[in-house]
């Protein structure tokens, strides 16, 4: 596994452009500074990177492509970005898309007769067959449920879950902040909250301390729930799902499994996942042309 230090022996230098607010007399002036000081990616560097981590010339012309024909702008502002998982940004051929369509179209609330209504349905159907397919899911197993977000579904997974006295919310400590938040809903309905860790060294799951806990909390009949990422936003460490999902099926557990990070790089495939009992996605952090 690539961890973060293992990037650190390179010297990536990128044109850095930083933009800030400062106030003078009544009006607030918009600066923009630029640190020319450094410039194009060094050379050396760029090989060495390349070699170890298998980046190819048409890997990067590839990319350039896109960058090109969906985020000029980027080049346009001199804006390096970084964080297109934690909030993406639209690429210009789909808002172009998305905008043709929503002008041609005449649509009205999925769940009436007339036509607006009928077009809104056929897409909400398209858009759920395709939704299931993507994940590899069968329509007879699987649902599939709009939210905002991946903080949506797992809060829709939260609130719903019969949490009780006896039952167990589990969770994986490298999981994110939205999964933490399922914790309020299981302490309001007295069910047991408990977590489990990673090892430092290969930051998998130290897996004698997560049987140990699943066994300690399978006592009684109350409905107990495993949560963890597929791959962590944390460590950046895709887990062995299937492993985790099995051992706590076979315990009468149900289980969500978070794709939000493992999914822009990863195919999603239900049954190798161990058919976890919920999945979230966050597909705003998929789409592009
Ligand atoms: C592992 C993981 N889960 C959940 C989320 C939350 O996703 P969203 O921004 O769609 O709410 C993120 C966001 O980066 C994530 O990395």
């Amino acid at each position: 596994m690539q961890t973060p230090q293992s990037l650190s022996g390179y010297t990536i230098k990128m044109f850095v452009s930083t933009t800030s607010f400062e106030k003078s007399g009544d009006q607030t002036e918009r600066t923009q500074s630029s640190d020319s000081s450094v410039g194009e990616f060094d050379d050396e560097s760029t090989l060495e990177f390349r070699k170890t981590f298998g980046y190819s010339q048409e890997m990067e012309d590839r990319l350039q492509a896109i960058r090109d024909k969906d985020f000029a702008r980027l080049d346009e502002q001199q804006c390096v970005y970084l964080d297109y998982t934690g909030a993406m940004l639209a690429p210009d051929s789909l808002v172009d898309e998305h905008g043709k369509t929503l002008r041609a179209s005449v649509l009205g609330n999925p769940h009436s007769e007339n036509a607006p209504s009928l077009s809104a349905t056929d897409m909400d159907i398209i858009a759920r067959e395709t939704v299931l397919s993507f994940c590899q899911a069968s329509p007879d197993d699987y649902t599939v449920i709009w939210t905002a977000n991946a903080s949506g579904a797992l809060r829709v997974v939260g609130e719903c879950y019969p949490f009780q006295r006896g039952g167990a919310f589990l969770y994986a400590l490298d999981c994110h902040n939205s999964v933490l938040g399922i914790g309020e809903f299981a302490r309001k309905k007295k069910a047991k909250i408990s977590g489990f860790n990673f090892l430092p060294d290969s930051l998998s799951y130290d897996w004698s301390s997560f049987t140990k806990q699943v066994d300690k909390l399978s006592k009684g009949k109350a409905p107990k729930l495993l949560g963890f990422p597929a791959e962590s936003n944390v460590s950046g460490y895709a887990h062995d799902v299937r492993r985790y999902v099995d051992y706590a099926h076979g315990k009468g557990w149900d289980v969500f499994v978070d794709t939000a990070a493992f999914a822009p790089a990863n195919p999603i495939d239900m049954k190798a996942l161990g058919n976890p009992d919920f999945l979230s996605v966050s597909f705003c952090k998929l789409f592009r042309k």
